[in-house]
């Protein structure tokens, strides 16, 4: 390497599972400027399984051992939410710029912690929200920043399965994973429809949550559970009201019988012009006939590819979107606001 050439950039991944396989590693292996130095997982063997695969240098089982001896600059944290915080908190405190998987840890007061720490050490925390980095997120966005929408004041955002309960994992155990399908899957929904909104401010939150079948059933479209050790939710409805008076309705389920395998979407209701994010659909009513505004024939697929790509272009001080740790605080707050409410059975203030 010339000695113009400035080194690459020393990645570490913590939790050599199936998301640091299939985007962090996949995408990391893609620069040239970035080189996978390390990978930390609790059982030693998936680490060296991991390392084996990627080329990665070193496998470990003890963190501080890792960010001694393998000095990374960036570290992704790919294990399951319950050790989000503590491992976010070390790469922070060894200087390290860090992307966290989602959600961003259990509760808002790890989550608020983060940030803090992230702005102490001057590094960046980003999460992997990836669903707004989707083109057809950012036209949404830029169509509400315009004004084609008029004020929205009916958001709908649907995360919703018939049978799809993760087999893998943590997914079905409160203890490690903090929820289910909300803090799952319809945290991404969630986040989505904020970024499209611009994070409005949040007046109250309600919900209502369901048990009925993550206990009874234990196949589904990906794979088998154990319904004796299932401790989640199955289902959560909830609903946002925003201070400017409008309303964000989210429903988020591993199994309900619905028609559908799955739905992933979110819908804006505005006062000129409504729109259906995947694929970016905008539109309204003329003389009672559907007017299309603005059509994407497909979603765009390349968004969990953009979401690391955004991390990295920030890191090396591109002044790109990412979904940092402030916006990460305010979605785990709403994820507890909802949790909280469905417990409680009743109306949560957040202001
Ligand atoms: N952004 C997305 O769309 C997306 C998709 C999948 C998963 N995720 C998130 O990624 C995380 C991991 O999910 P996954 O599907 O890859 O799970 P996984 O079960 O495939 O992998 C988790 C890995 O972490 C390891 N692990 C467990 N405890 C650990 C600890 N204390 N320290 C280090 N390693 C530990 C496990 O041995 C396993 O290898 C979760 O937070 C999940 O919510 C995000």
């Amino acid at each position: 390497m010339s000695a113009l050439t400035p080194s690459p950039l020393r990645v570490a991944i913590i939790g050599a599972g199936q998301v640091a396989d299939k985007v962090h590693a996949s995408y990391y292996a893609t620069r040239n400027d970035l080189q996978m130095v390390a990978v930390l997982d609790s059982h030693l063997d998936h680490a060296k399984a991991f390392a084996n695969r990627h080329g990665t240098k070193k496998a470990y089982q003890d963190l501080q051992t890792l960010l001694r001896e393998a000095k990374p600059d960036i570290v992704s944290v790919c294990s399951p939410n319950r050790f989000h915080y503590e491992h976010v908190m070390a790469a922070l405190e060894a200087g390290c710029h860090v992307m966290c998987e989602k959600p961003p840890a259990m509760n808002p007061k790890q989550a608020d912690e983060m940030r803090l720490a992230a702005r102490k050490a001057g590094k960046v925390l980003a999460y992997d929200f990836h669903h707004r980095f989707a083109q057809d997120t950012q036209l949404l966005r830029d169509a509400v920043q315009s004004g084609t929408f008029g004020e929205i004041y009916v958001t709908n955002a649907l995360a919703l399965r018939r049978c799809g309960v993760p087999g893998w994992g943590v997914f079905t155990n409160k203890a490690l994973q903090g929820g289910g399908p909300l803090i799952d899957i319809g945290i991404h929904m969630l986040d989505a429809a904020m970024y499209v909104l611009g994070f409005p401010k949040v007046k109250s939150v309600t919900a209502h949550s369901f048990q009925r079948l993550g206990t009874s059933k234990s196949s589904g479209q990906f794979g088998e559970w154990d319904p004796k050790t299932y401790t989640v939710e199955d289902a959560l409805f909830g609903t946002i009201e925003f201070c400017n008076g409008g309303i964000l309705r989210l429903e988020t389920s591993f199994a309900l019988n619905i028609r559908e395998q799955s739905v992933m979407n979110v819908s804006f209701c505005g006062e000129k012009a409504g729109a259906t994010l995947f694929p970016a659909h905008i539109y309204n009513d003329v003389g009672g006939e559907l007017h299309t505004l603005l059509k994407r024939d497909e979603a765009d697929d390349q968004r969990h590819i953009r979401s690391m790509d955004a991390f990295v272009r920030h890191v090396q001080g591109e002044p790109v979107m990412i979904a940092d740790a402030e916006q990460g605080l305010v979605i785990q707050q709403l994820v507890a606001a909802l949790y909280e409410s469905s417990e409680k059975r009743e109306r949560v203030a957040l202001c």
